[in-house]
């Protein structure tokens, strides 16, 4: 076992995950059945989703540098890194205008005549968040990537 093995990238993808999955989920539900407390909660996930986000980003790319100087990686990885990083990167940067969107709206938000842009960029958030972890399940499960020998 050398410095490459210790992984910290899967330690840290977890919580944002399940955080932006569930702050789009109580956000449309709110937003659907006109249930503020619902939807206020989403979007408090919204931030903690975002901060989560950091610690993730910055192992993930100390683990791509780490796998991509290792002899035993494929040839393939390169671009399936690349896929996997803009999506993790589009995340952060589409789930920071939600939060900059929402966080200027009182009252009851969804007749806040900009209400439809902070959902579509839910929406954007909830796919980019699919793309991210399931490239990084293909990496680890199909290309090996990350994995003890
Ligand atoms: C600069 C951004 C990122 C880079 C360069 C990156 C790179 C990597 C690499 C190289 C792997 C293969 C396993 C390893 O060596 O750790 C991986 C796995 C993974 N990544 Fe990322 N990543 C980034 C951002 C993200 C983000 C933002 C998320 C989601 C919050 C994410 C979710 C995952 C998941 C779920 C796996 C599979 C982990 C497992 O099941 O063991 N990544 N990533």
């Amino acid at each position: 076992m050398d410095y490459r093995d210790i992984i910290l990238h899967p330690a840290t993808v977890h919580v944002p995950i399940g955080a932006i999955v569930a702050a789009a989920c109580f956000v449309f539900y709110g937003w659907y059945r006109r249930l503020s407390h619902i939807e206020q909660s989403g979007y408090y996930l919204v931030i903690f989703g975002w901060v989560a986000l950091i610690p993730s980003l910055i192992s993930g790319t100390i683990d791509a540098v780490n796998r991509l100087s290792d002899p035993h990686t494929p040839s393939n990885a390169l671009t399936w890194i690349n896929i996997h990083a803009a999506s993790g990167i589009g995340v952060f940067g589409v789930t920071w205008l939600a939060w900059q969107l929402r966080r200027r709206m009182m009252g009851i938000v969804w007749t806040h005549p900009r209400y439809h842009l902070f959902l579509g960029y839910m929406a954007i958030v909830l796919l980019l968040i699919i793309c991210s972890g399931w490239s990084g399940g293909h990496m680890v499960y199909t290309l090996q990537l990350g994995r003890l020998r």
